[in-house]
């Protein structure tokens, strides 16, 4: 059972969404896929309501209970195990980052955002500092320029390293969730699940390692 945090210190930056899609891929490439949602805003669990299907499984779980859920996705065969976290909860981005093999931390290329991550990485150090990579989020879908600057000024100025594949600004993914989809289920072919599809790749990658 592979385990990966999405956790950062803000709202907004996209944790959610990318808590749903990575889910969504793994249970399309055949894994039994889980998502723990440490948030009270329950938004992963109210997707979870608004789909059909079993796969990806969302528990709703407070903090205090992420060992205990663990286990019951590690019980029910889960292979696949996503911990969405809330914006603002010290406690919870450290206990999904100590429960994690690795942590994403999407952020997008703002400085509200950027000035988030030292403290992040103090809640890792805290976590033991699992494996962690941040995720640009909401890039422009044509400023290739724009995620280099911002990959190198994330990489000199915070000592995280970013992710190699970054997801665009595009329409699908914040319509996909209002009918508990995402956008590769929507539109296989399109550009959103080719950069979900490659950041999940990547995730496989750490998977095996
Ligand atoms: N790459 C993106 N393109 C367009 N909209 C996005 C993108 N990522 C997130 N959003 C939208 O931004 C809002 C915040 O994203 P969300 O995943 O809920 O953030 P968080 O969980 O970090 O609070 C949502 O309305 C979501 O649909
Ligand atoms: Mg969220």
């Amino acid at each position: 059972m592979f385990v990966t945090a999405i956790v950062g210190q803000k709202g907004g930056t996209g944790k959610t969404t990318t808590s749903l899609c990575l889910a969504v891929s793994a249970a399309r490439a055949g894994q039994a896929a889980v998502i723990i949602d440490l948030d009270p805003q329950a938004n992963a669990a109210n997707w979870k309501d608004r789909r059909t299907g079993e796969n990806p499984a969302v528990i709703a779980a407070p903090v205090s209970r992420l060992k205990q859920t663990l286990e019951t996705a590690r019980t029910y065969g889960a292979e696949f195990v996503i911990i969405d976290t809330p914006g603002k909860s010290d406690s919870a981005a450290v206990e999904a980052a100590r429960a994690a093999h690795l942590v994403l931390i999407p952020v997008r290329p703002q400085i509200f955002d950027l000035e988030t991550l030292p403290g992040v990485r103090d809640l890792l150090r805290v976590a033991g500092d699992t494996p962690a990579y941040v995720i640009l989020n909401g890039l422009h879908p044509q400023a290739r320029k724009q995620a280099e600057d911002a990959k190198a000024m994330i990489e000199q100025t915070t000592g995280f390293k970013v992710c190699p594949f970054h997801l665009c600004h595009r329409g699908s993914y914040a319509e996909a969730p209002t009918t508990g989809s995402t956008p590769q289920e929507l539109d296989p072919d399109g550009k959103a699940a080719d950069e979900i599809d490659r950041l999940y790749k990547f995730i496989t990658q750490h998977e095996n390692m």
